[in-house]
């Protein structure tokens, strides 16, 4: 741990920046990914004992527990689990679950407390989850030992955000981050606030989801529009030992566009954005990706953002990091949106989709009020354009999973991020145990 750690602050403090380098490519062959894996109640209950409580799994921000005695819940699939600042240096995950007769502690949600008290017979714990007070506690004639505690799962911090792990004998946090703790550092996410928050209930298997935004080969089908924004050819992409991520090119017109050298009029708006007059601009297309580069690092630096670590491409491109099992950081320039995945309790054909986003705030600059999050049904509200295209398949993909003629997933070389996800849930499921 002590060496992991060391090197990481290594990594932050030696001019590193992020790499661009391309990863060697795994031999993962050309099977057909069997579609019970996203179809079948047995293969979840699988997922369920040999991943999701096996892996690190991100419970929410830091930021939202500032002060002692301030938690949050946190739910994934049949689970909740409650995360508490305990002393100011000290983040605990518990589960939310009295160890008297199983009443949850907590309701979903966040707030603040002294002490946590069970509402059901009054069983009173400490925010360490220690055992503070028992009603009649004599009444017990088997004794109430010490250990009645609230059940405590590992728990760790990493760029502004809380994570948990089911397994007691856990890795540390930064060993399976790997290279992407070191990668993102540059980034700061600790110095970025959440400004969008919700969650979106979805008919899909979890996987469906991190799918549709593992692969770029959608674009052409589902985003026609994107095609005068972004480069959906040129994609370089990483498979990590567990993790991967793609580097999407945007400032410049896809090679599927027709006219080469036109400044688009979603172009013309990235210059906007990025501090340049579109009407007196006057280079051609291709000039368009560097002067956002150069404008969106001047505008950085003149707010006191620290961005030395962060490469050309960062300014304009989106560098789009996946860890497994379910978190997507799509990171463009100062904000990044966050997608979550998480499973539901019992049925494989749905899943919860938590929708963030984040803004990089200057230093000395007072973020915005925290959002409230919110939870829709799907097709409820609008999630922007985009996603609206992304998520308008999802149950239809799910459908046709289920249906009797449809095997499995042809999965092209576009789309090896995929083949990658499920070589790493295979190394879950069937390998040694982590
Ligand atoms: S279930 Fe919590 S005090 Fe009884
Ligand atoms: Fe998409």
């Amino acid at each position: 741990m002590h060496a992991l750690l060391e090197n990481h602050r290594m990594v932050i403090e030696t001019g590193y920046v992020t790499p661009t380098e391309k990863a060697p490519e795994p031999s993962m062959g050309t099977a057909l990914i069997p579609k019970e894996r996203y179809t079948s109640k047995e293969y979840m209950e699988l997922e369920w004992e040999r991943m999701w409580t096996r892996v690190w799994n991100m419970a929410g921000r830091e930021s939202d527990i500032p002060n002692v005695g301030d938690y949050f819940t946190t739910e994934l699939g049949p689970e909740s689990f409650l995360i508490v600042r305990e002393a100011e240096d000290k983040v605990r995950a518990f589960y939310n679950v009295c160890p008297h007769r199983g009443n949850q502690i907590r309701n979903p949600g966040m707030g603040h407390a002294e002490s946590f008290q069970c509402a059901y017979h009054f069983f009173e714990f400490n925010l360490d989850g220690s055992k503070k007070f028992v009603p009649d506690e004599d009444t017990f004639t088997q004794g109430v030992p010490q250990e009645t505690a609230l059940v405590e799962v590992p728990c760790d911090t990493w760029g502004g955000f809380v994570w948990f792990n089911m397994n007691p004998d856990a890795e540390p946090l930064l060993e399976f981050l790997g290279v992407v703790a070191d990668h993102l550092a540059p980034y700061h996410f600790e110095e970025y606030a959440i400004v969008g928050d919700m969650t979106i209930e979805w008919d899909t298997n979890w996987k469906a989801s991190v799918d549709a935004f593992n692969e770029v080969y959608h674009v052409q089908g589902i985003h026609p529009q994107l095609l005068e924004s972004l480069d959906d050819i040129h994609v370089q992409i990483d498979l990590y030992e567990r993790h991967n991520r793609y580097l999407v090119p945007f400032g410049l017109v896809s090679p599927r566009y027709p006219n080469q050298n036109k400044v688009t009029q979603p172009l013309k708006q990235f210059l906007a954005g990025s501090g340049i007059d579109p009407d007196s601009f006057e280079g051609g297309m291709g000039d368009v990706r560097p002067a956002m580069q150069k404008a969106v690092r001047a505008a950085a630096e003149a707010q006191g953002m620290d961005v030395s670590g962060l490469n050309d491409d960062q300014m304009s491109d989106d560098y789009h990091y996946y860890l497994f099992p379910n978190l997507t950081f799509n990171i463009t320039a100062l904000g990044f949106g966050f997608f979550r995945q998480r499973p539901h309790p019992t049925d494989p054909n749905k899943m919860f989709f938590d929708l963030q986003s984040y803004a990089r705030i200057p230093p000395g600059a007072d973020s915005p009020p925290r959002p409230v999050h919110s939870q829709h049904k799907h097709g409820e509200i609008s999630i922007g354009l985009v996603m609206d295209q992304d998520s308008y398949n999802l149950p239809r993909v799910q459908k046709g999973m289920n249906s009797r003629s449809y095997k499995g997933l042809l999965i092209n070389y576009r789309e090896r991020r995929i083949r990658h996800m499920h070589t790493v849930l295979d190394g879950y499921l069937e390998g040694p145990d982590r």
